[in-house]
């Protein structure tokens, strides 16, 4: 059995890890940690998981991971940023669902999370844990970023175009709206439910932390810089996530040909459902699973093309694609404990 610790197992997409994990048949969970929690159990604070785990809370500690083959961080940006450098002394390997070291480059981390980066050996050996276009460099890392819930949904969408010429790739706009549970466990004034129920609010413009993220991936791929502006919303829903896309033509082209190519771009992708034509995507439809639904329309007569798409913020957008990480570095089947359509309604 392959051992697993999670750090910051009381959050949600802590507990999401361990509702995923729990079930996985090549996996014993040894550690969860939790300050708030150390020394209760995981089923009396959580309920849900009573008669599932006899697990108890500990404090986080470098000795965690010697107890562990992956160590999951599921903790805020920057708390464990100075610490994975000893975590990877051993044998463990690391996958951190924070943005510690999603950004390549040091410089633009510094400029979007206004801390130093003082880690630069351990940034530069981390691979980006987008299987659908690292998954060659996540079978052997030893320590990987997983990425970002925008970045993912727009990413997924956005990528498929990025080497056709059919685009301008400097006209990218994404429209993108997240459930509550996208802002964490913690207390926050705009969380409540008296100021985000029956409400939606525009927040970021043009300042969120994902822009970066995005921007490196679309330019990696396009071998050249590509901004995009990025809009994100807060939704008074508790998970789920939706992009609207936008992108201006360069030429005329029909829908039949871009549903071919996208279908053609994702045939062995296990968790990339590209809609039928005239079908858009919807946060119901990708809840509680691991799949990214894109939809796709053409406005011919503004010559755009308008991509949807849906994750659930706290599956593929974080605890379900670091199990795919995971198995694709175990040498695991990819959908081991991921197989699942979610729930509907
Ligand atoms: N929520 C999402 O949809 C989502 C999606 C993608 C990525 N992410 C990223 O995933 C990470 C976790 O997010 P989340 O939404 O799960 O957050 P969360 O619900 O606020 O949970 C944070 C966890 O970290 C622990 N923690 C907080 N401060 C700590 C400290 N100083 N030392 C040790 N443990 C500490 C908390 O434990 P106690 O408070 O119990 O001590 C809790 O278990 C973040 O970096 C986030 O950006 C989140």
């Amino acid at each position: 059995m392959i051992k697993v610790g999670i750090a910051g197992a009381s959050g949600y997409t802590g507990l999401e890890l361990l509702r995923l994990l729990i079930k996985h048949p090549d996996v014993e969970i040894t550690a969860v940690t939790s300050e708030k929690h150390q020394g209760q159990k995981l089923a009396d604070v959580f309920p849900s998981f009573g008669g599932f785990s006899d697990l108890q809370f500990v404090s986080l500690s470098p000795a965690i991971a010697d107890t562990c083959d992956i160590l999951f961080l599921a903790l805020p940006h920057t708390t464990a940023m100075n610490q994975v450098p000893a975590f990877l002394t051993g044998n463990c390997r690391v996958i951190d669902l924070s943005a510690d070291y999603r950004l390549k480059s040091a410089e633009i981390f510094e400029e979007w999370y206004s801390v130093p980066h003082e880690q630069k050996e351990a940034l530069s050996q981390a691979v980006y844990g987008l299987p659908e276009m690292h998954r060659d460099n996540i079978r052997s890392a030893k320590l990987v970023a997983n990425p970002g819930c925008y970045p993912t949904s727009v990413t997924l969408a956005v990528a498929p175009l990025v080497k056709t010429g059919w685009v301008d790739l400097d006209t990218i706009i994404a429209d993108c709206k997240s459930g509550v549970s996208g802002a964490g466990r913690k207390l926050a004034t705009h969380t409540q439910f008296a100021e985000c129920n029956e409400a939606v609010s525009a927040y970021g413009l043009a300042t969120h932390r994902h822009t970066p993220e995005i921007e490196q991936e679309i330019s990696a791929l396009a071998g050249r810089d590509i901004r995009v502006t990025f809009s994100p919303h807060l939704m008074p829903m508790t998970r789920g996530m939706l992009s609207t896309i936008y992108i201006n033509l360069k030429k005329d082209l029909e829908l039949e040909a871009l549903g071919k190519h996208y279908r053609e771009y994702y045939k062995n992708e296990p968790f990339v459902r590209i809609l039928n034509l005239g079908t858009f995507a919807n946060t119901h439809h990708v809840a509680a699973s691991n799949f990214c639904d894109i939809g796709l329309q053409i406005d011919s007569r503004n010559r755009r093309i308008i991509l949807t798409s849906a994750i659930d913020n706290l599956v593929k957008g974080a605890a379900g694609q670091a199990v795919q990480n995971m198995n694709i570095m175990l040498g695991l089947d990819e959908k081991t404990a991921l197989d699942s359509p979610g729930i509907f309604p």
